[in-house]
């Protein structure tokens, strides 16, 4: 998942299901040992269904290891993944790349992607459980921590995409969900590698983010925008399950007007199609940390309704890193109007809310090529369905797999 409050708001969530969890555990072992124990994620997750899976890894100009995990093809089909079209699929903030193998292959996309002949690479963001070395930093450092959702665009984005390419010998498509389009978005209206990839599909899209109107989205934003968490946390990892974390949740949760009892409704929206189980799985496997520094980025995007690079907010630190006083902005409609992009989202989703969307389609339809340009609007779906529902596939998925076979 992903935004500002969707990492907040996934983040309370999962806190507060954890601290269930592990009463109901009798406070077993933490979940990040047993699945570490179990090896990679291709062990822990993918092979035990008969897939063949590979671990990758792909190092950033900036230092940082990132793990992928490959899925060459589907479970039905045997040789190597020759021809196969290569699909990268990003994450949101606050989870990582397990949080697209939680359901069964029939519901979930990389499986779905692979059974329909093609060749899946999973990403996994800096500093989550499969992507927390650098050549020289240690997480234990604050400099580790050194970096927003900014830096995803210029160096891993970019890492990842040329890694994807040499070891397939194609372009890729793009699969996003919540930041996972944010970063995306951003990197296109810079045009880069808008020639590096066939085509992309995001999901809960987002590029604004100032109609969210969850009272506790709207707590959680004003407070990272501010001087709480600059001073509290500052240039740090933002672990949520960490007790200064767990902390701050109850204080939030404590303000008026805020309901932390149904938390999962009330960050992503009423989701429509999300199996009992789901909230289960999701924590045995999620949240994972991110930086601070982007939770307040994607905070400054929801108090200034605009996109832009990272506020330094002192005008002297804007003018050493950009050459100007206010952060530069990224501009949507810059988008190259031949690239191809395919848009899901929800109408019940309260972190991409619909609102927003339309700003980013307003932007995107004023130059887009038409046939370049697929919108599919849910009104049932919320933020968490296009990942983990039951449904994603037979309202989803499968307009996905016709969209990308439509620029192989
Ligand atoms: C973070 O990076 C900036 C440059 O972007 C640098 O000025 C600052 O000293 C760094 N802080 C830490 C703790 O590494
Ligand atoms: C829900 O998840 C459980 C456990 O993974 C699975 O056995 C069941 O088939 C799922 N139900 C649906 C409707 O997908």
């Amino acid at each position: 998942m992903s935004t500002p409050v969707i990492a907040a708001a996934v983040l309370v969530l999962s806190l507060q299901l954890a601290a269930a969890s592990r009463v109901l555990n009798h406070g077993g072992a933490a979940p990040d040992a047993n699945i570490a124990a179990a090896g990679g994620a291709c062990a822990t997750a993918v092979s035990p269904f008969g897939y063949a899976c590979e671990e990758h890894e792909v190092t950033t100009p900036d230092g940082y290891i990132l793990g992928m995990q490959r899925i060459p093809r589907g479970r039905r089909v045997t040789g190597g993944g020759g021809g196969r079209q290569p699909v990268i699929l990003q994450h949101g903030v606050l989870v990582d790349g397990m949080t697209w193998l939680l359901g069964s292959p029939e519901e979930s996309l990389p499986y779905i992607l692979a059974d329909q002949g093609f060749d899946v690479w999973i990403a996994n963001n800096r500093g989550t459980r499969w992507s927390r070395r650098h050549v020289s930093l240690d997480p234990s450092s604050r400099s580790y921590w050194n970096w927003s959702w900014d830096d995803l665009v210029v160096n891993d984005m970019p890492a990842i995409v040329d890694y994807v390419c040499s070891h397939s010998g194609q372009k890729p498509h793009y699969v996003g969900h919540s930041m996972g389009t944010l970063v995306a978005l951003a990197a296109f209206s810079e045009g880069r590698l808008v020639d590096k990839l066939k085509s992309a599909a995001l999901l809960s899209p987002v590029a604004y983010l100032s109609h969210i109107t969850t009272p506790i989205g709207i707590v959680i934003a004003k407070a990272f925008a501010g001087e709480l968490i600059s001073d509290f946390l500052g240039i740090a990892e933002f672990n949520p399950a960490s007790p200064q974390v767990s902390n701050l949740v109850r204080t939030f949760c404590r303000k008026p007007g805020v309901n932390c009892y149904d938390l999962l409704t009330s960050f992503t929206g009423k989701n429509y199609c999300l199996n009992n189980s789901a909230a289960e799985i999701f924590l045995k496997y999620e949240p994972q940390p991110t930086s601070t520094k982007t939770l307040v980025h994607l905070a400054q995007t929801v108090r200034d309704g605009v996109l832009t690079k990272y506020d330094y907010v002192r005008p002297d630190m804007n003018v050493a890193k950009y050459g100007q006083a206010d952060p530069p902005a990224y501009d949507m409609s810059a988008i190259p109007a031949r690239f191809p992009l395919f848009l899901s989202y929800g109408g019940r989703d309260s972190l991409s809310d619909p609102a927003d969307v339309e700003l980013l389609l307003d932007d995107l339809r004023r130059g887009h090529d038409g046939d370049k340009l697929t919108v599919q609007y849910l009104p049932q779906l919320a933020h968490a369905d296009f990942v983990i529902g039951v449904c994603a596939k037979d309202l989803v998925y499968n307009d996905v797999v016709s969209f990308f076979h439509r620029f192989h």
